[in-house]
């Protein structure tokens, strides 16, 4: 599904010389090399601040606390993600609210954002938390749209995202502040846990450095509960190394999406979709998303077979995310019950992601494309 070391051999030399610098001048926490990173992500996303953290997790939370969310407040989020964009709200404090997503996109889906917004469950919102799942942004317009008259907050959860765009603008500088994972699976990724908020707000960007050192602006003088959620020098370190690499390797995914794309239509298991019949359904790009494929997802009605199917051949895949964050246990206080978001259900029995990394070789894919047709057939 994913080979890190290829990823890794060719920057060897790179990466130890990093990490030696860190132990040299022994700033292990913050200082310079997370400095000198956070400037150079700034710039790279065309941002004007950037404050690394511990994780995505903490990212998501240190961005909805700095942006003012807190108790009393309600936030509206997709149940079809990882847990950390629901988690990260009742840590704040606060309230989630879910709305279902778009068959095509996967994404949370502004109509039906909309639609909550007007019920008596939609009191008390004071942001949208949209998440640009497998890499390609949420339909922004439409919640810029929604959120602009009705004075709510817009964070991005782009921690799947890194150099995704949306018309021209990149995920990151969309909204009052977004989250990035640098989780080691991601598309930019750290050796080990590592997150990041951005914002173009200068109050957003100050309350998220005082939070992530328990609220302290001066040492030893806590101003607010914050956490400690710093980032590390070596996961600085590593990271501005990869930060180098990230474009080229955004455009080998996208290249390597095209070409499933070419091999699935030459094969003629591709459906138009949204839903799956005797075939697939093949992930798509939207008009004013630039993609960058951190994950290639088709649907699949027999998926789980397809899947084991794949995996007596040695060929990974995975599932993001097999239950609906409405129906996870941890969150019954929520009080949502299965049947309540069936776009969300569905994708959560259909989606399959195939291995997309930027040394994947062609072989490879046709492998993987060779297997799904012949389990089709
Ligand atoms: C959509 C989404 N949000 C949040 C997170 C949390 O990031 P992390 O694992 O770095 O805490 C992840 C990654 O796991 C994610 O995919």
């Amino acid at each position: 599904m994913l080979d890190l070391k290829r990823q890794y051999e060719p920057l060897q030399k790179e990466l130890l010389d990093a990490v030696q610098h860190v132990l040299e001048t022994q700033q292990f926490i913050l200082g310079e090399q997370v400095a000198v990173f956070e400037k150079a992500a700034a710039a790279h996303l065309d941002v004007k601040h950037a404050i690394g953290c511990s994780s995505g997790t903490d990212a998501l939370w240190l961005a909805l606390a700095a942006a003012g969310i807190g108790p009393g407040d309600a936030v509206v989020t997709t149940p079809f993600s990882f847990f950390a964009s629901v988690s990260a709200i009742l840590r704040a404090g606060a309230r989630p609210v879910l709305a279902d997503i778009d068959p095509v996109t996967f994404n949370l889906a502004p109509d039906a954002v909309q639609a909550v917004l007007e019920q008596p469950e939609g009191a008390g919102v004071k942001a949208l938390l949209p998440v640009h799942l497998y890499g390609q942004c949420a339909d922004w317009t439409a919640f810029s749209q929604l959120a602009a008259p009705r004075g709510l907050k817009l964070i991005e959860d782009a921690a799947q995202a890194w150099g995704a765009e949306w018309n021209g603008r990149k995920a990151g500088g969309l909204g009052d502040a977004a989250a990035f994972s640098f989780y080691p699976t991601k598309n930019l990724s750290a050796a080990g846990d590592a997150g990041m908020v951005t914002t173009n707000n200068a109050e957003i960007a100050e309350r998220s450095r005082m939070l992530r050192q328990h609220g302290m602006r001066r040492r030893y003088h806590h101003d607010e509960v914050g956490w400690n959620t710093r980032l590390d020098g070596f996961q600085g370190a590593i990271l501005q190394v990869k930060l180098k690499y990230i474009a080229g390797w955004n455009e080998a995914r996208r290249s390597l999406a095209n070409r499933y794309h070419s091999l699935f239509h030459a094969a003629g298991v591709a459906e138009a979709g949204p839903y799956p019949v005797h075939g697939i359904v093949l992930p798509s790009e939207v008009s004013g998303a630039r993609h960058v494929w951190h994950q290639y997802v088709i649907r699949c009605a027999r998926r789980d077979e397809l899947r084991e199917f794949l995996a007596s051949r040695n060929i990974g895949s995975e599932i993001y995310y097999p239950v609906p964050l409405h129906t996870q246990t941890a969150l019954k206080s929520l009080g949502y019950v299965q049947g309540d978001f069936p776009e969300s259900e569905r994708a959560a029995r259909e989606v399959l992601a195939l291995p997309i990394f930027p040394e994947l070789r062609e072989d490879e894919q046709q492998a993987v494309v060779q297997g799904i047709v012949e389990f089709l057939a």
